[in-house]
């Protein structure tokens, strides 16, 4: 570990030192001040709808388990045996019964993680071990909270409440619960597991990065229009997926046109580019649903909201209109486990659910050309900071025309990078705890 974090040296204000993609010292210190101390997203409550049902999940370092228990409610425990370590949950996911078992020596735990049994209990006779002493039970998250459905869990007993940590960023919630008749999502428990050789902080600067897509996603986004043009021409029409690549290949200009707002905590929203308001007979029966739950205002407030993706600093990206969610898992420096999910809209036609589908296999997979593409770009951004060949990651771009409000930064260039300097902005501020000793 570095003797001393020298931030006014890595973080500048238009430009970070490569070392912060690169450092494994760095890296641990992230693991502790900002991934362990934040609020982290550890699923959604559809993944556990039965006592039992469990879903493994890492938050920093720190294996834990997700589980609804008998009373309902869902806790957030270290997968950890308090016997001799072994983790408790083997699997991504499961259903663990009434309690959890150790496969080790047997220990068993209560879903609220309290210790239930201990086999040959008179073995500890005269020992200080006892099963009312809390070292016993499977230790818990300091916080657990839920905001429509989505469940965070903080290992930090100190810091602001969760819709506190979200701000505004929360909206990637309400976005996408209100755009179902119900107001409500579950998740489609089929997930997309890719691991990206490269630091995390490569895939949150992609996310909100509007000078990239006609670049990286050319081939694909040129190719798709051709196709779509054909269709329009011969049919009359072409699907909607069409659409959704075909954008990509947008011009640079246009690019620029989209809006960035950037938040407080790092988090920040891509404004919509897509136009993703078809008029076909589906979206007009998902339309009428819509009317009928919520009035002719709401739903039209609740489908014009202006949004491509929400980005919740530092691990998600959730693109609500298409109920799509992608969270990180760092694993090192070099290495980062993404998570790709994505949500039905309850009682929405299948046709909305069947095009939110198309997006999560046609963009957001790893299958895709798309997700592909920025890979590579990563991939090769890890290792091109890996060498001395200069010392600085540039964020110069527009740098000196953001406006800020109320903490909040915009920027009327698309392709600003104000989204990453707000990000570090965010990242330094995390980091500056570890310029105080901790004892932990
Ligand atoms: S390690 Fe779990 S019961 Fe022994
Ligand atoms: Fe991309």
């Amino acid at each position: 570990m570095p003797a001393a974090l020298d931030l006014d040296h890595l973080v500048q204000p238009d430009r970070v030192h490569r070392t912060v993609y690169t450092d494994q010292a760095i890296f641990d210190l992230e693991m502790e001040h900002i991934f362990e101390s934040a609020w982290v997203y550890c699923g959604h409550e559809s993944q556990v709808k039965e006592v039992g049902q469990y879903q493994t999940v890492q938050i920093g370092r720190q294996p834990m388990v997700m589980v609804r228990a008998k009373d309902r409610q869902i806790h957030v425990l270290y997968n950890r045996c308090p016997h001799r370590g072994v983790q408790l949950c083997g699997s991504h996911s499961g259903n663990t019964g009434s309690s959890f078992v150790c496969p080790y020596h047997a220990w068993s735990f209560h879903l609220d993680g309290k210790v239930r049994a201990i086999p040959l209990i008179k073995g500890y006779d005269g020992t200080r071990l006892s099963t009312d002493d809390p070292d016993c039970n499977m230790a818990r998250a300091a916080r657990v909270e839920s905001y429509r459905g989505f469940v965070f869990a903080s290992l930090s007993p100190t810091g602001p409440s969760l819709v506190d940590f979200l701000g505004d960023a929360k909206v990637a919630f309400d976005d996408m619960c209100d755009r179902s008749p119900e107001g409500e999502v579950e998740v489609v428990p089929v997930c997309h597991r890719v691991v990206q050789q490269s630091n995390w902080k490569f895939f949150m600067e992609n996310q909100l990065d509007a000078l990239h897509p006609s670049v990286t996603h050319q081939s694909t986004g040129v190719s798709a229009r051709r196709v779509e043009k054909q269709l329009k021409e011969k049919e009359g029409s072409a699907p909607l997926h069409f659409h959704y690549l075909s954008t990509f290949a947008s011009s640079f200009d246009q690019w620029d046109s989209v809006q960035t707002v950037n938040f407080p905590h790092g988090h920040g929203i891509l404004k919509a580019y897509m136009g993703l308001r078809p008029t076909d007979p589906d979206t007009q029966e998902y339309e009428a649903l819509m009317r009928k739950a919520y009035g002719p205002e709401k739903t039209e407030e609740y489908l014009s909201r202006s949004i491509h993706h929400v980005l919740i600093y530092p691990y998600l990206s959730v693109q609500s209109p298409l109920q799509q969610v992608r969270c990180l898992r760092p694993l090192g420096p070099d290495k980062t486990l993404s998570e790709i999910w994505h949500f039905r809209l309850k009682g929405a036609p299948e046709a909305i659910y069947r095009r939110s589908m198309w997006y999560f296999n046609l963009v957001n997979s790893p299958a895709t050309m798309i997700n592909a593409d920025d890979l590579e770009n990563w991939t090769r951004g890890q290792n091109g900071l890996q060498s001395k060949g200069n010392d600085w990651v540039s964020f110069h771009r527009n740098m000196g025309g953001d406006t800020e409000k109320d903490g909040v930064l915009y920027s009327n260039n698309g392709t600003s990078e104000v989204v990453m300097r707000n990000q570090f902005k965010a990242w330094r501020n995390y980091m500056s705890r570890a310029q105080t000793p901790t004892t932990a």
